[in-house]
């Protein structure tokens, strides 16, 4: 039996990160035997799996490996992959010639190969994974994230996603069937599906796979037996048209949780990040989802200090905030990135103001997700109890993606069960198996 080796990986940023490691541990599998550890000292390989969306992320890296390099073992090797891997590319190497190679986001089926090349480079965004059949490894088979497209066509003027991912193409529908399949033959009842853009799902395949959309895949994927529960991440407010928000309001294994990322309240704001959309027209589909499902929560992202923001326009993002009561809030101070439009914008907008934007539209949400979550006392939740928490406890999600506790251990694990509410907080509910 050949020797096990001992693999530290680091994930920073999206869920599709926390997808792609899953790809990477499953790909290092298929040649050699390792362990995950979080000890870094003991490892053999050690993995950071990047995120370049924001600046701060990206300058850390390389304080970061500086530490690494003082804890690791002589022997062990430093891989940097993901989209800051794809952004700077063999410029970290020669920042920080201890690292032994460098992976793309894009080009995570690589992994195995580059794994012993000394200073190898692999950033190609245009190479297709689309169809590659990654090996299994879930780190919780209980809720599987499945990918149903790479990169990212959109081009939003902030974003540096579509440089380091490369444009847009989807997973033919029968290799999602087949992956999510498996994954609920051995014990997920939920399925995550996951893209840049999920709901612009079906506008470009590799081949000449079956063309089907979105609101078709969901049917297709809630035909699987035994699967229950659908999420997914993340939509664009652009592409949810009517049939999308019925088939979200009356597909029974659709979780009633979505995410709508509005960016900015202001239409002229909105403009100049390409957006395709107003603050009325993104009204307009709030207003859809709730008069279509009364019981749907709404989550969003918001950036605040976009070049050109006035106070004006900040007050249409608060107003949004006050109408839609968004149950949660990604909020962030406006970074300029590399290979962006919006960072050649002249009118930046000074980084005090931002932060005491981001201050007021952070207080406003938390008094909004105080009474939400309030609200909730004595309320019964269908959870699906899918992680053992410590002191005899047991963590899952409700159908509306509330992070419920209850007491309780390995009895309840997999299941989806019915939880009266006797405590709230900020972050999570406590409740009782009624
Ligand atoms: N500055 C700040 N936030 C950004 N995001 C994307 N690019 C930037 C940027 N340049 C945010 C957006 C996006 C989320 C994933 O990150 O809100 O929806
Ligand atoms: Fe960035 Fe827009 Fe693509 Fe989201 S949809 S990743 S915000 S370019």
């Amino acid at each position: 039996m050949p020797k096990e080796k001992k693999l530290f990986i680091e994930t920073l940023g999206c869920a599709m990160n926390v997808r792609d490691s899953e790809h990477m541990i499953a790909e290092l599998n298929k040649q050699e035997s390792y362990e995950l550890t979080q000890d870094l000292s003991e490892a053999d390989l050690i993995i950071i799996n990047t995120c370049s969306v924001r600046e701060k992320p990206v300058a850390k890296l390389f304080s970061e490996i500086g530490v690494f390099n003082k804890k690791k073992k002589a022997s062990a090797k430093i891989g940097v992959c993901g989209c800051t891997a794809s952004h700077l590319g063999k410029e970290i190497i020669k920042r920080a010639p201890s690292v032994d190679f460098v992976l793309g986001a894009r080009n995570v089926s690589k992994i195995a190969e580059v794994v012993n090349v000394k200073h190898a480079v692999e950033i190609d965004t245009d190479y297709d994974e689309s169809t590659y059949a990654f090996g299994e490894y879930r780190g919780n088979p209980f809720k599987a994230m499945v990918n149903i497209s790479i990169g990212c066509d959109k081009g939003c003027t902030f974003c540096i996603v579509p440089a380091t991912r490369g444009e847009e193409i989807s997973i033919p529908s029968n290799l999602i069937i087949q992956e999510i399949g498996k994954a609920v033959d051995v014990g997920a009842k939920e399925v995550m599906l996951l893209g840049q853009n999920v709901n612009n799902y079906g506008r470009r395949f590799g081949g000449t796979e079956e063309k089907i959309d979105f609101t078709l895949l969901l049917r297709k994927v809630s035909a699987i037996e035994g699967l229950e529960r659908i999420r997914f991440t993340s939509p664009h407010p652009l592409h949810m048209d009517n049939a999308f928000i019925k088939e979200f309001a009356s597909n029974p294994k659709i979780c009633k949780q979505i995410h709508v990322p509005l960016q900015s309240g202001s239409s002229s704001l909105l403009r100049s990040m390409k957006r395709g959309y107003s603050k009325e027209n993104f009204l307009n589909r709030c207003d859809k989802i709730r008069t279509l499902c009364p019981e749907a929560t709404i989550s969003t992202d918001i950036i605040v200090g976009f070049p050109n923001e006035s106070d004006e326009d900040f007050e249409d993002t608060m107003d949004v905030l006050e109408q839609v009561r968004f149950e949660q809030l990604f909020s962030f101070k406006y970074s300029p990135r590399p290979m962006t439009e919006a960072a050649l914008y002249e009118e930046q907008v000074d980084l005090s103001v931002a932060s005491e934007r981001l201050t007021r539209l952070q207080s406003r949400h938390t008094e909004i997700l105080d009474e939400i979550m309030d609200s909730q006392l004595g309320k019964i939740h269908e959870v699906y109890l899918d992680e053992l928490k410590p002191h005899g406890r047991i963590a899952g999600r409700s159908d509306d993606g509330k992070l419920v506790f209850v007491d309780g251990s390995e009895e309840f694990l997999g299941k989806i069960i019915e939880v009266k509410i006797t405590k709230t907080s900020r972050g999570a509910l406590d409740g009782i198996v009624v």
